[in-house]
């Protein structure tokens, strides 16, 4: 069923939980996302990210995961990941997905409240909530999202949200819920991330509404508990997960060629492992980001 990106995290608040946010630019992607929330009873977010365009595009990926949302039990909203151009979002929100993504943070403070009113202003005809972003990941989030390069260690260029500024931009745009830069990067990571929980809390001391991580896959598990504790209620993650779908399907060539040298693998058996793996590490992830919170009580 569907459940809007506001109701979702007012979940997450509740539990003090985070929701898992996948982007999900297959078939197989969606299907793991919305199996995982089933088999473990949280919520999902999944989410279509407009840098991923040339990987499938919005009108084949939008419309088959609202509906697959809502015949699924569980509940699960579909978003539109870091959009930067509203007419990209006017064309989620017409195909019914419930949460956005307006995302102005390399643009000019001011430049990025006044578009993120435009996209408050926009959302507001539909049952669909808003996430904006202040402060900088790094490396531009389309860049690496679409060719899957490393992030650089650190996030090079990297600006954290500014905790007195988050509070102004909060009020002024009325977003629903807020992204912010706080040490995860987009990609992989060279070493061990470092996450400023300092900035994070002093965010939350000013900030009430939920909070998002990106960059949210190859971070440890304590660190996922730490981040929740701060705030945390929506946790995008896609790189790592795809990287071991990625390694399952050489795994199974390998596998396969070993025991005849021309055998033929097809396609078929690539996506299925492939949805197999994704599924069993989505499954992984919700439990860590559940953070103990009952499903019977989402
Ligand atoms: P990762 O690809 O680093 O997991 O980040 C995903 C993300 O933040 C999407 O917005």
């Amino acid at each position: 069923m569907l459940v809007n990106l506001r109701d979702v995290c007012a979940i997450a608040e509740q539990g003090n939980m985070a929701i898992a946010a996948f982007n999900t630019p297959s078939l197989e992607a969606v299907r793991a996302a919305i199996d995982a929330a089933e088999a473990t009873g949280y919520p999902v977010i999944i989410q279509h990210a407009e840098c991923h365009e040339d990987i499938t595009p919005l009108d084949v990926m939008g419309p088959s995961m609202v509906a697959l949302a809502e015949r699924s039990h569980a509940q699960v909203c579909v978003h539109l990941d870091h959009c930067e151009h509203l007419s990209y979002m006017r064309r989620a929100l017409e195909m019914g997905f419930n949460g956005v993504m307006y995302d102005g943070s390399a643009l000019p403070y001011e430049e990025n409240v006044a578009n993120s009113v435009r996209a408050a202003a926009m959302c507001s005809g539909f049952d669909c909530g808003l996430e904006c972003e202040l402060g900088s990941l790094g490396a531009r989030e389309g860049d690496v999202l679409s060719d899957g390069a490393s992030a650089p260690e650190g996030g090079s260029g990297a600006t954290y949200t500014d905790p007195v500024q988050a509070c102004d931009f909060a009020r002024s745009t009325g977003l629903d819920i807020l992204a912010c830069s706080f040490g995860t990067v987009h990609g992989l990571y060279r070493g061990e991330p470092h996450l400023s929980f300092d900035v994070l809390e002093r965010i939350r001391e000013r900030v009430c509404v939920p909070l998002v991580m990106h960059g949210g896959s190859g971070v440890s598990d304590d660190d996922y508990r730490k981040a929740i504790s701060a705030g945390i209620r929506k946790i995008n993650y896609y790189t790592y997960g795809v990287k071991y779908a990625g390694e399952a399907v050489l795994d199974l060539v390998d596998a396969r060629r070993k025991a005849d040298n021309s055998a033929t693998v097809y396609w078929h058996d690539m996506t299925t492992v492939a949805y197999e793996r994704l599924t069993a590490d989505f499954i992984e992830v919700m439990k860590v980001f559940a953070n103990g919170a009952d499903p019977q009580a989402s």
